[in-house]
């Protein structure tokens, strides 16, 4: 598990050191990241009703789904949809910064950060870690989302 997280994120910074294996123009490229982000941010929101704000019914199964969907975004190599030209310098519709481009080591760090984190939180659902153990890796999948949100993403 851990590995292929790393191995993940490893492919992001490729992706950023060697643009031609972007398959989508830029416009799509930005697109698909907002709603790959907008589909992680959907199940994370599940998982906080279930496992930390107990508004919803504690079920085991969908938070099963939930984690294996947020891991399924974290390890899908979103370094291919952060191509040259796809920052907010050079394009409107989007909030990555710049800075992004510049700071290839940094990128690497947190998109690792956010695998391993994603990669933990599906084991712990898949071995029924329960509701505690649950939140606790929730909340380490959120700081891992705000670290990259921190550095790279415009207010
Ligand atoms: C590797 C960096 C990175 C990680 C990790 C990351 N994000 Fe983001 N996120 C961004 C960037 C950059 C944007 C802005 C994308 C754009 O506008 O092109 C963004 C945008 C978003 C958006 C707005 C999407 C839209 O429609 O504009 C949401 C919601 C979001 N992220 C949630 C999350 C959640 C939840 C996590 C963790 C589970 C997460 N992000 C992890 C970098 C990241």
């Amino acid at each position: 598990m851990r590995k292929t997280g790393i191995f993940a994120a490893l492919a992001l910074s490729a992706a950023v050191a060697t643009p031609a294996i972007a398959q989508l123009d830029v416009e799509e490229q930005i697109e698909t990241r907002q709603s790959a982000f907008t589909f992680a941010a959907w199940n994370m929101g599940k998982i906080k009703a279930q496992a930390i704000d107990g508004t919803v019914a504690y079920n085991e199964q969908q938070m099963l789904a939930a984690a294996n969907a947020i891991a399924s975004v974290a390890n899908s190599g979103l370094g291919g949809l952060f191509g040259p030209g796809s920052a907010n310098d050079k394009n409107d519709n989007t909030r990555l910064k710049p800075v992004f481009f510049d700071k290839p080591e940094k990128a690497r760090e947190v998109a690792i950060g956010f695998a391993q984190a994603a990669n933990k939180l599906q084991e712990v659902a898949a071995n029924g870690g329960g509701k505690g153990a649950l939140a606790a890796q929730f909340s380490e999948v959120g700081k891992s989302c705000k670290a990259c949100h921190d550095e790279f993403r415009a207010e």
